[in-house]
């Protein structure tokens, strides 16, 4: 997968950059801790961090903590057990309340960690949806934040672009992707807009490439 590549070179090259900044020392740590325990974890990680960033290019916004907060938003994740995390099979009502139960684990550990606001923010808002049929707040529209409308966007892309079994290969287009999600009607039309230029730029480039 070329933009899984593009986002470990973004990565290295970031990690260079920020290399004695103490957040991006304790979030490559705890990300190489979350890649160990589950690599596709690891990797849908990558790709959020990935299109978030190129997101708060276009919007302008500081996009390297972007990055950094979409490489840590499943960082929750990290106390679930395989049973919940490496499964394909339908959850029980329990084991729902255990996968729901990462954003608050995430907004915990980076909390008690001290990250910026902004990142706990997008940990805590990822999987809430304009609609209010998120979790774990059903915040609506006008309360969800901008930096929680992009997570919501470049979290479920993510995840659909990516394998979605494991031991398969089957995925959805990025097209096909951006459609799904427009039919929805949970996201944010707006941040969808400026994710679809973020894949339309990048699928340009490559036809030069
Ligand atoms: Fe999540
Ligand atoms: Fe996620």
């Amino acid at each position: 997968m070329i933009i899984l590549e593009e986002a470990k070179d973004l990565f290295v090259k970031l990690m260079q950059k920020n290399s004695k900044e103490r957040e991006w020392e304790m979030g490559y740590v705890l990300f190489q801790c979350l890649n160990m325990r589950d690599p596709r974890t690891g990797d849908h990680s990558l790709l959020v961090a990935y299109y978030s960033y190129k997101m708060g290019q276009i919007l302008n916004l500081n996009k390297e903590q972007l990055f950094l907060a979409g490489l840590l938003h499943d960082i929750g994740k990290i106390e679930m057990s395989d049973e919940v995390l490496k499964t394909d099979k339908k959850l029980s009502k329990v084991e729902r309340k255990q996968l729901k139960n990462h954003v608050l684990q995430g907004v915990f550990l980076l909390s008690e960690m001290e990250f910026d606001s902004n990142i706990i923010e997008f940990c805590s808002q990822h999987h809430e949806r304009i609609d209010g049929s998120g979790y774990p707040l059903g915040i609506k529209h006008g309360k969800l934040s901008l930096i929680g409308r992009i997570a919501n966007v470049t979290d479920v892309f993510s995840a659909l672009t990516a394998k979605r079994k494991y031991n398969h290969d089957d995925s959805y287009s990025t097209l096909e992707s951006l459609k799904l999600m427009e039919a929805q009607q949970a996201f944010d039309p707006g941040a969808l807009s400026v994710l679809s230029m973020v894949v339309q730029s990048d699928s340009k480039i490559k036809q030069f490439a």
